[in-house]
């Protein structure tokens, strides 16, 4: 990723200190024209966003797993999205006099459940929530994916969105299968944490066992609808950090450049499905 940015005759690295946690932000200018945010394994993106709910992003693991948390300091709740390493979570919480209490998952790959056990060891009264659908006994006997005891089931037809709510944090959670059953994505306080449906500039791989392309596009076409009611400002957190459509790697990108430049956002079969 660097090498490419480097390429850059005129590249300026900028190295930003913020976080009241001692993590730095890294940030690189090309000219005058671009500006991508790259966070480091395991650093933390913290913002303070509406109603005093914190919202916190890092990227982990060898596929540059995204994880979001919403967390309601007032009432010790702290809601994490597909942990990737949890040991590295509940340190720098514990950091801050916090502590996890909801797991939220988009849906059981092996990778976005990599921390279920390391979690459920460090805070074993913790909630744990998914799908119903994508938690079923013949999904299990498939490698790429791995047993989660949900404590609690979201169960919304596809395309559907309710409202999920703890300790003063609500979120809205979207049933949009094709990538894995019972796939979900979660938005709120600024965020759209979109899981494998969309990743910056393409959607997620329909290959897999389980997956139902035809289930993807819809979902797809759903999200946009979704998504061109939500602020034009707010991130669209990817399930991975892929390559943008410039060939930077940023860690999100805004809804409104989600629409305008992601390529399933944006293709032709929207159309043929009643997309405009
Ligand atoms: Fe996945």
């Amino acid at each position: 990723m660097e090498s490419a940015l480097d390429s850059h005759a005129s590249t300026d690295r900028v190295r930003y200190e913020t976080s009241p946690l001692n993590m730095s932000r890294y940030g690189y200018a090309v000219g005058l024209l671009r500006y991508v945010i790259m966070l480091g394994e395991g650093e933390f993106d913290i913002r303070n966003e509406e109603d005093g709910i914190e919202v916190w992003v890092t990227q982990m693991g060898n596929y540059m797993n995204m994880n979001t948390a919403w967390i309601n300091r007032s009432t010790g709740t702290v809601a994490i999205v597909d942990p990737f390493d949890s040991k590295r979570w509940v340190a720098a919480l514990k950091e801050q006099g916090l502590r996890p209490t909801h797991l939220l998952y988009t849906h059981t790959h092996r990778d976005h459940v990599e921390g279920y056990r390391d979690m459920i060891n460090l805070i074993p009264e913790i909630e744990v929530w998914g799908h119903a659908e994508s938690n079923t006994p013949e999904l299990l006997s498939h490698a790429v994916f791995k047993n989660v005891d949900f404590t609690n089931e979201w169960s919304n037809a596809p395309n559907t969105t309710i409202e999920w709510s703890a300790g003063g944090i609500t979120l809205a959670v979207t049933h949009s299968p094709g990538h894995a059953p019972g796939h979900v994505t979660l938005h709120g306080y600024g965020v759209y944490h979109a899981g494998d449906l969309l990743f910056t500039a393409h959607s997620g791989r329909v290959d897999l066992p389980g997956s139902d392309p035809m289930a993807q596009w819809h979902s797809v076409l759903y999200a946009r609808n979704l998504l061109r009611t939500l602020p034009e400002k707010w991130r669209l957190i990817p399930g991975h950090r892929y390559d943008w459509i410039d060939g930077t790697t940023p860690d999100w990108v805004s809804i409104e450049d989600a629409l305008s430049h992601n390529f399933s956002l944006n293709s032709s079969v929207l159309r043929s499905l009643g997309g405009d």
